[in-house]
């Protein structure tokens, strides 16, 4: 299998970019697919994550590290091979990520409904090199009661990614992201744990649409 270099993006902090690479790169590794999950983030929000879920003595199903590591024009790291790398980028936007987004197969954007940057996104759209990578959009944090002002950015962005032709995955605001980030979500220390309910449907919509197996 060709090894699938998959750029979690976008300019802005706050997004969702650090847990989405989490969650794929550990969907991907329970899978039992080759994975390294790459911190492209100044925070190391991956290998935080990494360093205290191997503390406590849980499982990590995915290799982690560093941009200097990973070879983007080989997609190895450290001479070694992978079935799949998502890279948790940085929220910034330069010639350093552009270079890195053109090496990338598919880009992945979460954009946080309520901070949505039309005019940006808009802006980042028509740059060459994000306008030739597949992209999937998520829509993420959605607030389950009724906001006409984020309902209405919400349609305009749709509008926009429809014309692209992209997928949408649109993800409600949820206390188990947080929770995500601390430990368990949907694998309980070595076991995979049964999965179920509404966050489990929206996470499956996103593995279906990256190509990762879905059930
Ligand atoms: N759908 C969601 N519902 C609730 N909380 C969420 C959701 N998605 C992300 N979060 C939370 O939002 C915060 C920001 O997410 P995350 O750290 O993944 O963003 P980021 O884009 O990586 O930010 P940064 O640019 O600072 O690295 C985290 O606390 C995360 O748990
Ligand atoms: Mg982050």
């Amino acid at each position: 299998m060709a090894t699938k270099i998959v750029a979690i993006y976008n300019w802005k902090g706050g997004q969702g970019k650090s847990t989405f690479s989490i969650i794929l790169g550990s969907w991907a590794g329970l899978k039992n697919l080759k994975v390294a999950v790459i911190d492209g983030d100044d925070g190391r929000t991956v290998s935080d994550w990494v360093q205290e879920r191997e503390l406590k003595g849980k499982l990590v199903p995915f290799k982690t590290a560093l941009v200097s590591q990973f070879d983007f024009s080989r997609g190895t790291v450290n001479d070694e091979d992978f079935d799949w790398i998502f890279i948790d980028f940085p929220a910034a936007f330069n010639s350093k990520i552009e270079e890195a987004l053109s090496y990338c197969n598919v880009l992945i954007l979460p954009i946080k409904i309520g901070d949505a940057e039309l005019a940006r996104l808009k802006r980042l759209l028509q740059n060459s090199i994000v306008r030739d990578i597949p992209k999937i959009f998520i829509l993420n944090q959605i607030l389950w009661f009724e906001k006409e002002w984020l309902n209405s950015t919400r349609r305009e962005i749709q509008a926009l990614i429809r014309e692209l032709k992209c997928p949408i995955v649109e993800i409600k605001y949820r206390s188990d992201y947080g929770k995500l980030m601390a430990g368990n979500l949907f694998w309980d220390n070595r076991k995979p744990r049964i999965y179920s309910g509404d966050l489990w449907v929206e996470l499956r919509t996103l593995f279906q649409a990256v190509g990762l197996p879905s059930a």
